[in-house]
Parts: C-alpha cells; sequence; structure tokens
C-alpha cells in the first residue's frame, strides 16, 4: 500500500454531531526504534509487545462547525481542560488533514483518561494518539455510509469477507494516522507484537503502519509480563522527537540501523524456537544501545539515573544465581522494564518486592502482561 490509498472518498452521509469512545494500550519496544525522517517515517523496523494495563481510553464528541478552514477542538485529561496539550494535537491534526478531511468540519471535544498516573514517566503518547486516531476513524467509517462503498451485496450487507477487508482496511488505516501522531503509536492497536517499518524478511511489513507479527511464537512468549519500575516519575528530559533528529549525522546510525534489521531477523527464529536466552540477549542490548546512542550524540545525554543501573546490576545477579529468564528493557528514560516469563510471576514479584523497589520513586512499580490491542468501548 501507498499513502494515497489513505485519502478519504468523499462523503455522502451527514452527521451533525455524535461520539465514540476507543480504548488503545501502550506497547514496549524489543527491538527499538530510534531514527525517523519525514513525514514521520521510521529509519529502521522496530517490533514491540502490546500491553494489556496501560492504556489510554479517549472519548471524541463532534458536532458540526462551518467549514472556516480551521480546526477547533478542546482537550481534557481526566475531566480537567489541558491546553497545553493543544500545540500537540494542532501539529497532529495538520498532518493528518489529507487522510482527514472532515476535521475541520467539526468542533471536536476530545476527553481522555490513562489507566497509568499521568506523572508516572511512562509516555501517553502511543496509547493516546492511538486512541485518538481509531476514533477519527470510527468517525470517518459513519461519514462513508457503508453502502457507498463497494463490495455490497443487493440488500446492502456487505459479505463477511469484504467486511473483514474494510475492516482491515480501517484498522491500516488507524495505523497509520496514529503514526503521524506518534511513530510508536502505531504499534499499539493490535497485538501480541507488532512490527513497524519495512523488513525484508517479514511479509507485509510497511514504514507505513503496524502490522502483526505474522509468524509462530513459541509458547514461552505467550504469556510475557512486564513490571515497570517507576525510577523517575519526572517530565522526559528530552523529548522523543529531539531524540530521533539525534540520529541525521549520527556517526554511528547507519550500523545502527542495519544491527536493528539483523535482530529482528535473529528474533523470527528465537520467537519461534523459544529460545529465551537468545532473547534476552537482544532485549537488553537493544536497550542499552537506544541509550548508547544518546550517549553518542550531538548533543549527548545521559537518560539513565543511578538507580536503572543499579537494578540492572541486580537483574543480573539474580538471573545468575537463580537461573531466572527475566530481563530488562528501557525507553528513553529512566524506568525499567522487567520483562519475564508468565510461569515465573511470584519469584520475579517476590524479587521485585524484596530487592528493587528501593530503587523506584515511592516505591512505585506498575504489573502488566502482554495484550491484544485496542477496542471499541
Ligand atoms: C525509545 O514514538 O515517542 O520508545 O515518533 O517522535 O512520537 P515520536 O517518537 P516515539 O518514540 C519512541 C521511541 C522509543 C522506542 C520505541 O518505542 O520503539
Amino acid at each position: 500500500m501507498i499513502a494515497q490509498d489513505f485519502i478519504s472518498k468523499p462523503f455522502s452521509k451527514h452527521i451533525s454531531s455524535g461520539s465514540t469512545t476507543w480504548s488503545s494500550p501502550s506497547n514496549i519496544a524489543l527491538v527499538k526504534y530510534w531514527g525517523k525522517r519525514e513525514p514521520q517515517l521510521p529509519e529502521n523496523p522496530s517490533i514491540s509487545f502490546t500491553l494489556r494495563n496501560c492504556k489510554t481510553i479517549t472519548t471524541l464528541r463532534y458536532s458540526e462547525k462551518k467549514n472556516d478552514g480551521n480546526f477547533s477542538f478542546e482537550i481534557f485529561l481526566d475531566g480537567e481542560k489541558k491546553d497545553d496539550f493543544k500545540h500537540k494535537i494542532e501539529t497532529f491534526f495538520n498532518r493528518i488533514k489529507a487522510y482527514a478531511p472532515f476535521l475541520e468540519h467539526y468542533h471536536f471535544t476530545i476527553e481522555t483518561k490513562n489507566t497509568f498516573p499521568h506523572s508516572s514517566g511512562i509516555a501517553s503518547s502511543a496509547s493516546g494518539m492511538s486512541a485518538l486516531a481509531l476514533c477519527l476513524v470510527d468517525l470517518e467509517k459513519e461519514l462513508l455510509q457503508l453502502n457507498d462503498m463497494e463490495g455490497f451485496s443487493a440488500n446492502g450487507d456487505l459479505s463477511s469477507d469484504k467486511k473483514s477487508l474494510l475492516d482491515d482496511y480501517f484498522l491500516k488505516k488507524a495505523s497509520f494516522l496514529a503514526r503521524l501522531g506518534s511513530g510508536s503509536a502505531c504499534r499499539s492497536l493490535q497485538g501480541p507484537l507488532v512490527v513497524w517499518g519495512h523488513h525484508d524478511e517479514i511479509e507485509g511489513s510497511t514504514d507505513l503502519f503496524g502490522v502483526s507479527y505474522p509468524f509462530e511464537v513459541h509458547k514461552h512468549f505467550r504469556d510475557y509480563q512486564d513490571v515497570i519500575l517507576l525510577v523517575d516519575k519526572g517530565e522526559k528530559q528530552v523529548s522523543s522527537t529531539i531524540g530521533h533528529n539525534l540520529m541525521h549525522g549520527h556517526p554511528f546510525a547507519q550500523e545502527r540501523f542495519k544491527q536493528a534489521n539483523r535482530n529482528i531477523s535473529n528474533l523470527k527464529t528465537i520467537l519461534k524456537e523459544g529460545n529465551v536466552d537468545a532473547f534476552i540477549n537482544i532485549v537488553e542490548s537493544e536497550a542499552l544501545t537506544l541509550h548508547a546512542m544518546m550517549m553518542t550524540s550531538q548533543p549527548y545525554f545521559i537518560l539513565m539515573k543511578p538507580n536503572t543501573l543499579k537494578i540492572i546490576n541486580s537483574i543480573w545477579d539474580f538471573r545468575k544465581k537463580t537461573g531466572s529468564k527475566l530481563c530488562f528493557t528501557l525507553d528513553a528514560g529512566a524506568n525499567v522494564h522487567v520483562l519475564f516469563p508468565g510461569n515465573e510471576t511470584q519469584k520475579v514479584l517476590d524479587f521485585i518486592n524484596n530487592e528493587l523497589v528501593v530503587y523506584c520513586e515511592n516505591g512505585n512499580y506498575i504489573c502488566d502482561q502482554i495484550g491484544i490491542g485496542a477496542k471499541k468501548i
């Protein structure tokens, strides 16, 4: 598919007002997206586990307005008006308006809430942008009035395979729009594993939107848990857009992009065969490489905190002592995601409570696990 495939068909149905609500989860990358080019395309493919508990629930209310070429919207987080989010949404709307021409025809009220605390240092952009993109695509679906589209039977019903084709198209479109809001958001719509970015060995993978990982996954990886240790709940030191831009002209960039491709090739076999040790090696190396890229860019940053390193060392000691298969990964911040197979849950939670909780801000952590993606509420 190409971007033009997502340009809307002319709308025929007239809708004066309405609302739609979607819930969409966060995701945690195993092979990281770090480096992008216009328009919001990744420099390398990435793959992530979709989460289950950390999610954003967004209601989009729309009422018709005069099309004066402007966007009109307000945004509420947990019932509180958030004018400081407006700039981000305005940028998002500008990026997607060619694909969502109805944006200038409506006044929108966006009501959003997260199941995780806003001040937890967990980025809500992946879950937030994907939930909003799904609401917008849902409105578009309404406006297109299904009978106007090809593939309908004489009585106006969609045959079931046509219906799933249509659902498939809208899912892709929602992921495509979410990507234009925040790259990693395009990996949040489905689960449990999603690939974003073209990879030669993954059929259907594309830079335009996220796709469900299409190959066999060993049972060892089907109930993975993710405990997020909140080391630093502050605002991000470096916005991800600034961070991605640091890869332009970075001395190690090209080698890094090749490495991400290699890691995904290797993960294919690892995921199929259930090789957890090799999985740990790739996931931890990816996390440290992401931070190495930040430490070696101009300007340079250290986003880990002393407690991040203490946690990493404790995880390594625990693994050595007990043979546990837990491992860590990091995003562009100090918090640590502890990943482990479901059958180790009790053992790892005991370890976290006994040894790691002291390194968390106010002793806070969030228990999550892999999930299957977004849903309409
Ligand atoms: C480190 O998706 O937040 O979490 O596209 O600028 O919104 P933008 O960036 P964003 O980048 C996330 C990067 C990462 C790694 C990953 O999730 O793959």
